[in-house]
């Protein structure tokens, strides 16, 4: 029997993922497809959804609709999640939650009371290699962590922006490197080190100056208590997509990357250490991505922890609290920047 019927608004790049994790939760189905575009008939027609419209608010009133994947520009987020929490829906969203950490914190304020599902996409928390790196430091396999450093380095073309209604714009994406390629970095980072303070950032726009109202690269001096993190992003390197994450601890240290989930590439400390390095590398992780290569498989993962969660199944892996923490960071690293 199906119990659950999902819509998503928003049918652009990122949403053959969702389409994909909700297909493979048994009990649910894809009931709806939402896009205020035109192109939401082809999209429908392509992933057979049967239902479409060009209002979210049609979806918002239709008691039969469980919950909603939010897919568009940043700065609708805030707004479109308020609108399905007061109308009763769990909200996948992707990320960032929103773009203001106060409007964040009102929103998962807003979810509990109403003890509505709420999440924001972070499918790298997911990776089974970035869980077990969490483990690992949790369990002080790499002993007190002296740094960790994490980079992204992509490329990311003039028309990827000037095609788009709302990237590389302040008001339709808020920042660019860091809030929306960086973001999974930054967040995977904080998923296993702990909060992070930030201390020090500094950002350009280089190569896509005169395209972009928003910076293309960042650099930043964080704090995990009191352990230094560095972090880099940019979105004007030759490279298309390339991720670096190093934890470095005083028994042990790993490298490893977000695009090649299933591989460490450097490991080095206690026997038990190298044993479960070891056995991930083995394990590897062989999984046909449904969208851009570097969106990575992990979606349907925290597809099915949600879907689990709107069926009382308990707290979800990763909470919406979780995606204020993040969000506050970013922030606070923008206005270090400025200037
Ligand atoms: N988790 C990931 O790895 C990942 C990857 C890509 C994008 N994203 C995120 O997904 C979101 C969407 O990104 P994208 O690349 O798919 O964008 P996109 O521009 O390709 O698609 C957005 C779609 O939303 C539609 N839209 C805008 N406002 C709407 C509204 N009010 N009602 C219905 N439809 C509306 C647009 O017409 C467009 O088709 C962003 O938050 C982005 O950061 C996440």
């Amino acid at each position: 029997m199906t119990d659950y019927r999902h819509a998503l608004i928003g049918c652009g790049r990122v949403a053959a993922n969702h389409v994909d994790g909700f297909r493979r939760v048994p009990g649910w189905v894809l009931a709806a497809a939402c896009d205020r575009e035109p192109h939401v008939a082809e999209f429908a027609r392509a992933h057979a959804i049967p239902r479409v419209t060009r209002d979210a608010g049609e979806l918002f009133a239709d008691p039969s609709v469980t919950s909603v994947s939010i897919a568009v520009d940043h700065r609708q987020h805030g707004p479109l999640v308020e609108r399905a929490l007061l109308a009763g829906k769990h909200v996948l969203v992707e990320k960032p939650l929103c773009l203001d950490p106060k409007e964040a914190r009102d929103l998962v304020a807003l979810a509990d009371e109403r003890s509505l599902v709420l999440s924001a996409v972070a499918q790298h928390r997911y990776d089974p290699l970035v869980l077990a790196v969490r483990d690992w430091v949790a369990r002080g396999l790499l002993g007190d962590l002296v740094q960790a450093s994490v980079a992204l380095q992509a490329r990311r073309t003039p028309e990827y922006y000037t095609d788009s209604y709302w990237r590389g714009t302040q008001d339709g994406e808020g920042g660019s490197a860091l809030i929306n390629q960086g973001y999974h970095c930054l967040d995977a980072v904080r998923w296993i080190c702990g909060d992070l303070t930030a201390t020090a950032a500094l950002r350009r726009t280089r190569r896509l100056a005169g395209v972009i109202e928003t910076e293309d690269t960042l650099g930043a001096l964080l704090s995990a208590s009191g352990v230094p993190v560095t972090l880099n992003v940019t979105v004007a390197s030759s490279v298309e997509w390339r991720t670096r994450i190093e934890i470095v601890g005083v028994r042990g240290s790993v490298v490893f990357d977000l695009d090649h989930p299933g591989r460490l590439s450097h490991w080095e400390g206690p026997a038990e250490l190298v044993r479960l390095a070891e056995r991930e590398n083995a394990r590897g992780l062989a999984e046909e991505p449904p969208g851009a290569s570097y969106y990575g498989t992990s979606h349907r993962r925290q597809i099915a922890d949600f879907c689990r969660g709107v069926a009382g199944g308990g707290a979800m892996l990763s909470s919406a609290a979780d995606a204020v923490g993040t969000l506050e960071t970013i922030v606070s690293l923008y206005e270090l920047s400025a200037g």
